[in-house]
């Protein structure tokens, strides 16, 4: 969407904190001995407290309020009976609908005892997510986001899930302009406009390119011994820093 009137960002902003503040709640409550299904209602409860709707589940009938992928498992992961345990790499990402608008947010962190590979997928993945963040404002390519992530990749030694990436949001969980990648595409023209709300969100692998679908419908995962860490936003372009709608304060 564009936003276009101050409600428009008044109601972007409300949704973008309560999905920003569920995230962080639930990251809170992750330790070891407790299911995905359990961390997944506990965010449930938080967006009906605020009368939030799980945008996963409004649009796509997702089966659990928000997406909770570990170790090898990328994205979309179906909440259940998955004990969480110590070293894992857990991903949540949590989207929700409040009057109308959609906020998108999502992050990584790693249960203690911490492995090297995995806490620096996250520490390249995050800062991937900043200088991508810095790249993005009116009259810039799109492509221009793909290549601040792609960049902080490899200059790690990592790589980027191309079949993964950004996207439109805010009136609906995926609009226009689509598919934005995690990877320098110099063939796409597409400039970023003044007021155009999308995510950023990279994909870092410690070795992934692409992720499959395990045969549950929906869980994107790697092989084994891979992990990904993926951090986003939703944002509002303007001419200079853009307005980062899901941060919890
Ligand atoms: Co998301
Ligand atoms: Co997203």
């Amino acid at each position: 969407m564009s936003i276009n009137t101050e409600k428009d960002l008044e109601g972007l902003r409300k949704v973008g904190k309560i999905v920003a503040r569920c995230l962080q709640y639930m990251q809170s409550k992750i330790e070891p001995g407790i299911t995905t299904g359990e961390l997944d209602r506990i965010g449930g409860d938080y967006l009906a407290k605020y009368d939030a709707r799980s945008a996963p589940q409004l649009t796509y009938n997702f089966p659990g309020y928000t997406c909770i992928s570990v170790n090898e498992e990328a994205a979309h992961g179906i909440p259940g009976a998955k004990i969480i345990k110590a070293g894992d790499i857990v991903n949540i990402d949590v989207s929700a609908e409040l009057g109308g608008y959609f906020a998108d947010t999502g992050g990584s962190i790693v249960v203690p005892p911490q492995s090297r590979v995995k806490t620096q997928v996250c520490v390249v993945a995050k800062k991937a997510l900043e200088n991508a963040l810095l790249e993005a404002r009116a009259g810039a390519k799109i492509n221009r986001i793909g290549y601040a992530i792609e960049s902080e990749a490899v200059k790690n030694g990592f790589t980027v899930i191309q079949n993964l990436g950004s996207h439109g949001v805010g009136r609906a969980l995926h609009e226009e302009p689509g598919f934005i990648p995690g990877y320098f595409d110099k063939r796409d023209g597409r400039i970023l406009r003044e007021n155009q709300v999308i995510t950023i969100e990279p994909f870092i692998s410690s070795g992934a390119r692409q992720v499959f679908e395990s045969g549950d419908g929906w869980t994107l995962m790697t092989k084994s011994g891979i992990f990904t860490a993926q951090y986003e936003h939703t944002l509002v372009i303007t001419k200079g820093k853009p307005l980062i709608m899901t941060l919890p304060a």
